[in-house]
């Protein structure tokens, strides 16, 4: 469903990417690793419509979209998370799916039953029922990562692009994410995910790639 072909990206005159090349079939879960600032997020960023590559074709659903606005990119069915969260922390935990289901700002007022239940739905999804009235800046961190990824169920993507979701938390947490991704893998998502912990890439990953030099390797 994507396909990744001769990319490169150059930040000035530092190349970050070389020349990737990746192919991801529909309803498989990648991982991708890679050391400090060998460009795994460059390449999320790539995909989502947030940078353009220097050169190189992204195909998504048979469309090129490298010179995509990032709307037009999760329009078309990307969803992603961010490594450093971008929540709405001054709303709640509710509040924040509901943007994501709805992709605009001001839909609270007249939010339709269906859409209330769809949210209730995504929160029981992501063991976050019970903190739906917080504010997502007083959760934890490992449940701020599940409503990340919450929030990315809400748009209704097909190809998820989960930057580092077990990074830093807790055992109770990570267990909650491995068995989200295993569903979303049953229901039939493409899920494209940053992760170095082994244990977590073990219970999760139908492949294993590795960002080298530029390009990437595929381990599994
Ligand atoms: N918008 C940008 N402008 C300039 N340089 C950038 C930009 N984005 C990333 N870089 C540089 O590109 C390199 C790759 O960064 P990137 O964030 O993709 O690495 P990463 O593999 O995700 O690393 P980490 O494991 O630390 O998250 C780094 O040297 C970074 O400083
Ligand atoms: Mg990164």
């Amino acid at each position: 469903m994507l396909e990744l072909r001769n990319i490169h990206k150059k930040f000035g005159d530092v190349r970050v990417l070389n020349g990737v090349n990746l192919r991801l079939e529909k309803g498989f879960v990648y991982t991708l690793k890679g050391g400090n600032g060998s460009g795994k997020t460059t390449l999320l960023n790539i995909i989502s419509g947030f940078l353009a590559p220097t050169e190189g074709v992204v195909k998504f659903k048979g469309k090129k979209i490298a010179k995509f606005a990032p709307y037009r990119v999760n329009r078309l069915g990307i969803g992603r998370t961010f490594q450093d969260l971008r929540l709405a922390m001054q709303m709640t935990v509710y509040e924040n799916i509901l943007l994501a289901l709805e992709k605009k700002m001001f839909g609270f007022a007249t939010a339709e039953d269906a859409e209330k239940n769809r949210v209730n739905e995504i929160l029981e999804q992501v063991s976050l029922t019970e903190k739906r009235n917080e504010l997502a800046g007083e959760i934890s961190y490992g449940q701020q990562k599940l409503l990340t990824i919450g929030c990315c169920i809400a748009n209704n993507a097909d190809l998820l692009l989960i930057d580092e979701p077990v990074a830093g938390i807790d055992k109770d947490n990570m267990l909650k994410i491995i068995l989200l991704v295993r569903q979303l893998k049953q229901s039939g998502k493409t899920i494209l995910q940053i992760e170095h912990n082994p244990a977590y890439i073990e219970a999760t990953s139908d492949s294993v790639l590795q960002m080298e030099k530029g390009v990437i390797v595929c381990l599994k």
